[in-house]
């Protein structure tokens, strides 16, 4: 914790409530991973976990992703939308509850082949997930965490998605700095003591880069400006209540042509997340837990 804005509670009060959240997430993501299956909707799996984040006196600190097959993430199911799990799908779950704005943030893959035929890749993200944590504590450099995902992941004869990173984690800001890149880089970026990051590698048997798909289910408010139309003011009033964090479209209750949320991604006041696919058609894979760095090594809040 590095910067101000958490206030007057002590450094100990805050990280409490990191494990608390983390700990709520690991019980919710072992939960949706039982009741993910072919025949499945989609839309249930999300609800569930988002549901379950306020029954545990949480809640959702982004809607839960819900990525399939070359889609690497921010995909999330529309309203009413009937989509079901395939035989054959590679589904990557992923998922943040947060406890006062202190967020916790973590995915799994999970293999709906039935024949074991995505363990190799799940295992490639998931070991370099492993291999990763194993190399944090204090001074460690965000390049060597980099550096041992890409290593993992083509020791298993995949490619890490060069495009897509871990990050640090902030209150109420599920993406602040430092970014963590699955492949060797140059950069500066030191992890510290406190410091609460989400490391997340991304395998591929594809090219290993992702790009925007059209669809976009997933939004932020960025920056509040005033709007003239009475509708996008009374939707911008519901979407204030999501502190900022990220919401799904499914979530708003505001009637709302879609063109009032085009007009005010345009404006800059929304973030939109379009979907983002491999380029090459790959299959992907992920695995992430939310880490406290400490002096000799990390305390991972999510297992
Ligand atoms: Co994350």
């Amino acid at each position: 914790m590095r910067d101000e804005n958490e206030g007057e509670e002590s450094r100990e009060e805050i990280l409490e409530k990191y494990r608390f959240a983390g700990r709520i997430l690991a019980e919710i993501r072992e939960e949706a991973i039982k009741r993910t299956d072919v025949g499945v909707p989609h839309i249930e799996i999300a609800e569930f976990v988002e549901r379950r984040a306020r029954d545990k006196g949480a809640a959702p600190a982004f809607p839960c992703n819900i990525s399939v097959n070359e889609e690497a993430s921010h995909a999330t199911p529309s309203a009413g939308d009937e989509t079901v799990f395939k035989e054959g799908d590679i589904v990557k779950l992923d998922m943040g509850v947060h406890i006062d704005g202190y967020i916790a943030d973590t995915a799994v893959t999970v293999d709906l082949s039935g024949d074991g035929k995505h363990e190799s890749l799940i295992n490639a993200a998931e070991v370099a997930l492993r291999d990763a944590i194993a190399v944090v504590r204090d001074g460690v450099r965000v390049e060597k965490i980099s550096e041992v995902i890409e290593h993992a992941i083509k020791n298993a004869g995949f490619k890490p998605i060069v495009n897509l990173t871990g990050h640090g984690l902030r209150r109420f800001n599920p993406h602040a700095p430092p970014s963590i890149p699955n492949i060797r880089h140059q950069g500066s970026a030191v992890l510290r003591e406190g410091d609460v990051v989400a490391i997340e590698p991304f395998a591929t048997d594809g090219i290993g880069r992702v790009s925007e798909g059209g669809k976009v289910e997933i939004y932020r408010l960025e920056n509040l400006k005033p709007v003239r139309l009475q509708s996008a003011r009374r939707l911008l009033t519901e979407i204030m209540e999501f502190q900022g964090l990220p919401f799904a479209k499914r979530w708003l209750k505001t009637p709302h042509p879609d063109g009032i949320l085009r007009m005010l991604v345009r404006d800059g006041i929304l973030h939109a997340y379009p979907v983002l696919r491999e380029e090459g058609r790959g299959r992907v894979s992920q695995a992430e837990h939310t880490i406290i760095v400490l002096d000799d090594g990390c305390e991972i809040i999510t297992e």
